[in-house]
């Protein structure tokens, strides 16, 4: 009896101090290029982005078939914090405020993330020949799916998967520095100055993950 008592005791606070070991860490500021690709094989985007961590806010840009042969073509501006976005288009000088109705995004670990497990990729026996990653995972809202994302130790987000019941995405981000190389790029454009926020229709949910869909 005692034992047992003993041993569930241990259970617990051995269960705790894993659970304390995994809190979900915030990332760097970073600039870096981002991939995005249906688990179809399409490749929908490649871009660069600037990761403002503390403020926030995150610029990606894409570029229609530039490198690879990609079908995007995008300019947004977001800011997490405050729960809006721009889609910007210099092309034709246009700028949509809108507001977003999900904050997750493939640079941070979500505050309720739940930790999966840890992961060496590669060979941890020899140097820079592995990479060990933590998995974090929990549910989208306001669409039937969830994620999966792979953080560094340091915690740098190095792919996430996105599945929902109709598609399924993988991010990567690749090339990254941890600065804000060009603090401009989270400076709201003046095409942008005075734009009204756009009614979201009904049944619409606006996100970064829905920019791709
Ligand atoms: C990240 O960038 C923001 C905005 O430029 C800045 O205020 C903040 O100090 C930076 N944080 C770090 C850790 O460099
Ligand atoms: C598209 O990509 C090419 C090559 O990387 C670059 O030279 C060009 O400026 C980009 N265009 C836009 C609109 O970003
Ligand atoms: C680029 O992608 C389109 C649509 O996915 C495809 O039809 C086309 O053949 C591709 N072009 C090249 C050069 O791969
Ligand atoms: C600008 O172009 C985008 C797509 O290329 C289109 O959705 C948008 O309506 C255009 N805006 C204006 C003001 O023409």
């Amino acid at each position: 009896m005692f034992a047992t008592v003993a041993l569930l005791a241990i259970m617990c606070l051995t269960i705790t101090t894993h659970a304390d070991h995994h809190q979900p860490c915030h990332t760097h500021n970073m600039t870096g290029l981002m991939s995005v690709m249906t688990l179809k094989g399409e490749m929908k985007a490649v871009g660069s982005f600037t990761y403002d961590s503390v403020g926030r806010k995150l610029r990606f840009q894409s570029n229609e078939s530039q490198p690879s042969n990609t079908s995007l073509g995008l300019d947004l501006l977001m800011f997490f914090e405050e729960g809006i976005f721009y889609e910007i288009d210099s092309k034709n000088q246009s700028c949509e405020k809108k507001k977003l109705q999900m904050s997750l995004h493939p640079f941070d670990i979500p505050d309720d993330a739940k930790f999966d497990s840890t992961m060496t990729t590669g060979c941890s026996c020899i140097e820079a020949e592995g990479l060990k990653v933590n998995i974090w995972t929990g549910s989208l809202t306001h669409i039937k799916g969830f994620y999966s994302m792979s953080v560094t130790m340091g915690c740098l987000p190095v792919s996430t998967f996105y599945f929902t019941d109709t598609t399924s995405f993988l991010f990567r981000n690749m090339d990254v520095e941890l600065e804000i190389k060009d603090p401009d790029l989270l400076v709201v454009p003046s095409l942008c100055h005075g734009k009204p926020l756009e009614d979201t229709p009904e049944g619409t949910v606006h996100s970064f993950l829905h920019e791709f869909m």
